[in-house]
């Protein structure tokens, strides 16, 4: 397979809206980017993301999830295959097996939308509203085999106004995610 200039072969593995691929292709297409995204793998058929693969021309394939070790089975050969370097989960909303990372050996990336170690799993927004916690934010960190725990490569925070609803604040953790998720990949790559 075809290595281009240096740059690391990278997977996105997505499950939906796939906002977070978009900015990932984005700075893809940049002339400085460390990274050339060669494949987007969805668990999901309906992912809107994968429209966002086909408008640039990325090779992208569905594959259905009816256990864990097909799943991964199938995930590991497509990897190999297309040497992928560097896999971003981006919204994908299955968790990956210990087995698994350790038989990819390589970086895995995810990025969460809270302050980690706070706010592991699902529903952060509301969590951070309930607890009328005065920030929240977003996290790059490495993928390990215990959920949201791996190494913290970046993290940004953003104000909770006394205004702000689960969908506001939402949108504005989306919106820093979008230019932190290529600053951590740059942060990893060039140990920086
Ligand atoms: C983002 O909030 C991300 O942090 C979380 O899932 C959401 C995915 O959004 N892991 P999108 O599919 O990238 O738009």
């Amino acid at each position: 397979m075809e290595k281009s200039s240096g740059k690391k072969n990278t997977a996105v593995l997505i499950s939906g809206r796939g906002s977070n691929l978009r900015s990932l292709i984005k700075y893809s297409k940049t002339k400085k980017s460390l990274i050339k995204i060669v494949l987007v793998v969805s668990d999901n058929l309906n992912a809107n993301g994968l429209n966002y693969a086909n408008k640039s021309n990325i090779n992208n394939i569905v594959i259905k999830y009816s256990s864990k070790k097909n799943f991964e089975d199938r995930l590991l050969k497509l990897l190999k295959r297309n040497n992928i370097d560097l896999i971003c989960l981006a919204g994908f909303m299955k968790i990956l097996s210990g087995k698994f990372i350790k038989k990819f050996n390589k970086n895995i990336l995810n990025i969460h939308p809270s302050l980690l170690p706070k706010y592991k799993g699902l529903n952060t927004h509301n969590r951070a509203i309930q607890n009328k916690d005065k920030y929240s934010g977003a996290t790059v960190h490495v993928v390990n085999k215990k959920l949201d725990s791996g190494k913290i490569i970046l993290q940004k925070k953003v104000k909770i106004l006394k205004s702000d609803s689960i969908k506001s604040l939402e949108k504005k953790v989306l919106k820093i995610e979008h230019k932190l998720y290529p600053k951590a990949i740059i942060r990893l790559l060039t140990n920086y």
